[in-house]
C-alpha cells in the first residue's frame, strides 16, 4: 500500500518548484536531494516578498512590527519543529557556520583540559570545527571509527572511547554519504554515563528532511540544520543551543540580551521561509492524524515521509514492476547494504563496468540527476576505508515517486548490461 495516495502525491508535488523539470536542462528526475532538496513554492514567494521590504526591525511602524512578528513566529515554529521548549533557536550563515559557532562556544567555555570526541562518520563541517577548536584549546581530538559494513556508528563503539574527560562531543545524525542514520539519543546517553557535563553538538543537516527531530528527548546541547536541505532556500543555517550552552561566554554585541546568538541585523525572510517549511509539515501531517496539535502533525508527517522513503528505497534495491532492482543487477554494489533499515533517503553505489563520473553522466543523459562522490575531503572518510575512489549517490525525498524510481532503474539496467 502506498503511503501517499495518488491524489495526495499530486498535491505534494504541486507544492514544490521544479519538481520534474530543471529550469536549465529540461525534464529530469531529481535524485540529488542530499545536495539540496527541492524548494517549496511558498518559500520562493516568501523570499521574494521579504527581499523587497526596505524597513528594519525595532522601529515604531507597521512594517517593522511585521518583520519582528515574522521573526518571533519563525522562532516559535523552529521550536515546534525541533521539539525544543527550552534553549535558544537562531539563524546563522549556513549549517557549517552554525556548527562552527556551537563547537567554538562549547570548546572555549568547557572546563579546561580533557578531550574532544567525534567519529569518522562525520561530515567535514563538524570535524573541521572540532579539529580547529581542539587545537586552539590544546585538547586531543579523538575519532570513534564508524562501521564500514553498516555505514553508521553506534553507542557501543562510542563507549569504548568514553572517559570522564570528554569535554565536547559531536554526533552526525545521518551520513550524507552512506545515508545511514545514527541513534543520537543512545550515543548522547552513553557519553553522559561517563561525562555528564560534556557539551554535545549534533549535525542534523542530512537528517532533517527525512524524519523526526526531538531535541527534548536527545539530551544534547546543540543542533544544526541547513534549510535548503529541508525544502527552504540557500543563504542561512538554523541552530539550536541548550540553556547551559547559551549561558557560556559567546561572541555578542555589547548590551544585547545574554540569550542572543544572532549577530547583527537579522534576515526576517529566513525566519519566514522556515515558517513555510514548518507549515508544510503541519499540512502534510494533517493527512495522517486527526489531531490539530502542530507538533503531533509534524510527527505524523515525519512518519509518513519515512514510510514513503522506505518504500522508494526498497523499490530501488529490489525492483518495481518487471524491472530488476540494484541488488539484483550484476556489478552493482550498494554501500552499507541493500536492506539497511536505518537508511534515510540515500543509496550510494558503484558499478564495476563504469566509472562513477561516467555513470552520473549516463544517468543524466537518461533524464535522472544524481551525483558522484569522490575520495576527497568530503567523502574520503567513507570511501577510502572501503577501498573506493568514488561512488554514485542517488538521493531521494518524499515527493519522489515509484515511476521516477522505474526511470532510474531502466537506465541502471541498461548501464549494467542487463537491458
Ligand atoms: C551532514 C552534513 N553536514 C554538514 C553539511 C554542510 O552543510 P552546509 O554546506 O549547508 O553548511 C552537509 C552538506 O552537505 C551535510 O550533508
Amino acid at each position: 500500500m502506498p503511503v501517499f495516495a495518488s491524489g495526495l502525491m499530486d498535491e505534494i508535488r504541486a507544492g514544490f518548484a521544479h519538481v520534474d523539470t530543471c529550469p536549465f536542462e529540461g525534464p529530469r528526475v531529481f535524485f540529488e536531494n542530499a545536495g539540496g532538496a527541492l524548494t517549496l513554492k511558498s518559500v520562493a514567494e516568501t523570499s521574494a516578498a521579504y527581499a523587497s521590504y526596505p524597513d528594519n526591525q525595532g522601529r515604531d511602524n507597521p512594517a517593522s512590527r511585521s518583520l519582528m512578528a515574522a521573526i518571533a513566529k519563525g522562532k516559535a515554529d523552529m521550536r515546534t519543529f525541533f521539539n525544543a521548549p527550552s534553549g535558544q533557536v537562531f539563524v546563522g550563515e549556513s549549517g557549517t557556520e552554525v556548527l562552527f559557532r556551537l563547537v567554538r562556544t562549547a570548546a572555549l567555555g568547557a572546563k579546561s583540559g580533557g578531550i574532544m570526541l567525534g567519529s569518522t562518520l562525520e561530515h567535514p563541517a563538524s570535524r573541521s570545527a572540532m579539529t580547529r577548536w581542539a587545537d586552539v584549546t590544546g585538547r586531543p581530538h579523538v575519532l570513534v571509527p564508524h562501521d564500514d559494513k553498516t555505514g553508521t556508528v553506534d553507542a557501543a563503539a562510542c563507549r569504548k572511547y568514553m572517559t570522564p574527560e570528554v569535554r565536547v562531543a559531536t554526533i552526525i545524525q545521518t551520513s550524507p554519504v552512506t545515508g545511514i542514520s545514527v541513534d543520537v539519543k543512545a550515543i548522547a546517553a552513553a557519553i553522559r554515563e561517563k561525562s555528564p557535563d560534556c557539551f554535545i553538538i549534533v549535525d542534523g543537516i542530512q537528517h532533517a528532511s527525512h524524519g523526526h527531530i526531538d531535541l527534548a528527548a536527545y539530551g544534547v546541547d546543540g543542533y544544526a540544520v541547513s534549510p535548503y536541505k529541508v525544502f527552504s532556500r540557500h543563504g542561512y543555517g538554523v541552530g539550536w543551543a541548550s540553556d547551559r550552552l547559551t549561558a557560556l561566554t559567546k561572541e555578542t554585541v555589547i548590551g544585547s540580551p545574554p540569550t542572543t546568538w544572532e549577530l547583527g541585523t537579522r534576515d526576517a525572510g529566513s525566519y519566514a521561509t522556515f515558517s513555510d517549511v514548518v507549515e508544510y509539515f503541519v499540512w502534510l501531517g494533517g493527512h495522517f492524524t486527526k489531531s490539530s496539535d502542530r507538533r503531533a502533525r509534524i510527527e505524523a508527517a515525519a512518519k509518513a515521509i519515512h514510510g514513503h522513503e522506505q518504500q522508494l528505497g526498497h523499490a530501488m534495491a529490489h525492483g518495481t514492476g518487471n524491472l530488476r532492482g540494484l541488488a539484483e543487477l550484476p556489478g552493482v554494489t550498494i554501500i552499507a547494504g541493500a536492506d539497511n533499515a536505518k537508511r534515510e533517503g540515500v543509496i550510494s553505489l558503484t558499478l564495476d563496468r563504469m566509472d562513477s563520473v561516467e555513470l552520473v553522466a549516463f544517468l543524466n543523459a537518461h533524464g535522472v540527476r544524481t551525483h558522484a562522490r569522490m575520495d576527497d575531503h568530503y567523502s574520503g572518510n567513507v570511501l577510502a576505508p572501503l577501498g573506493l575512489k568514488s561512488c554514485v549517490r542517488v538521493s531521494f525525498s518524499h515527493y519522489n515517486t515509484e515511476a521516477e524510481v522505474a526511470q532510474f532503474l531502466t537506465a541502471m539496467n541498461e548501464a549494467s548490461g542487463r537491458a
